[in-house]
């Protein structure tokens, strides 16, 4: 989505559109040391993607090191080819204890209920390896205080190798408040430990390591 759309988004009235994320390619670099074990065949990638379906950018950069997993079919197949893809709920992972390095989670809790967020992250502990990372990349996203506006919107612009790429993710206002804390929260309880914490006000980036 090109920016001038998002100027047409914000006359929508039930839209809170929020100033626009720039998220830069080397935010993913942290990702290449686990790009070594898509060489094996049977291997069904080194990193698991949840919610990564739609745009697929994890899967864009990171190419047969990732198994996407998303609940909609459908979301999958608009994503580009290059991952493996799983329909699976990512509350309940298909996948047997300790199996994958690294979980990515790119603007996928905002698609959450944060009743939810326990159960996704005690399976993201449950199929990393020990010392596996933890990467999110999300929107914080205010208390809607009752607002008319329902949806809240994200629009995004982020850096792939072939440049940049504009899009937008936007979730139901009034069930899902989301900030670094939460998650950090949650996680540290889980039993991760934070490595570290790249956010800002608007923007969650967060890196876990399963001690
Ligand atoms: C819009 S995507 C987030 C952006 C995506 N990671 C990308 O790179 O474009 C959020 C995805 O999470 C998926 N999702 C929502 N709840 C889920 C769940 N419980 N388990 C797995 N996927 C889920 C949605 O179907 C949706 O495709």
């Amino acid at each position: 989505m090109m920016p001038i759309l998002f100027n047409i988004l914000k006359l929508n009235p039930k839209m809170k559109v929020a100033p626009r994320q720039t998220v830069q390619l080397e935010s993913f670099k942290i990702l290449e040391q686990y790009r070594h074990s898509s060489e094996d065949p049977e291997h069904m990638g080194s990193i698991i993607d949840l919610g990564g379906g739609g745009e697929g950018i994890v899967g864009q950069i990171m190419g047969r090191a990732v198994t996407a997993v998303d609940i909609r079919e459908d979301e999958l197949l608009e994503a580009p080819e290059g991952p493996f893809k799983v329909v699976a709920d990512a509350r309940a992972l298909p996948f047997g204890a300790d199996t994958f390095y690294c979980a990515t989670a790119f603007y996928f809790f905002m698609y959450l209920k944060p009743e939810d967020f326990r159960a996704v992250i005690d399976e993201v502990f449950r199929v990393l390896k020990p010392s596996g990372r933890f990467v999110i990349w999300d929107a914080t996203i205010p208390d809607s205080n009752n607002s008319k506006k329902h949806l809240f919107v994200v629009p995004l612009k982020i850096g792939l190798p072939s440049g940049y790429s504009y899009t937008a993710y936007g979730a139901p206002w009034a069930t899902r408040a989301l900030n670094g804390q939460q998650l950090i929260q949650i996680a540290t309880n889980v039993g991760f430990s934070l490595e570290e914490n790249l956010g800002s006000e608007d923007m969650i980036h967060l890196v876990f390591v399963k001690a």
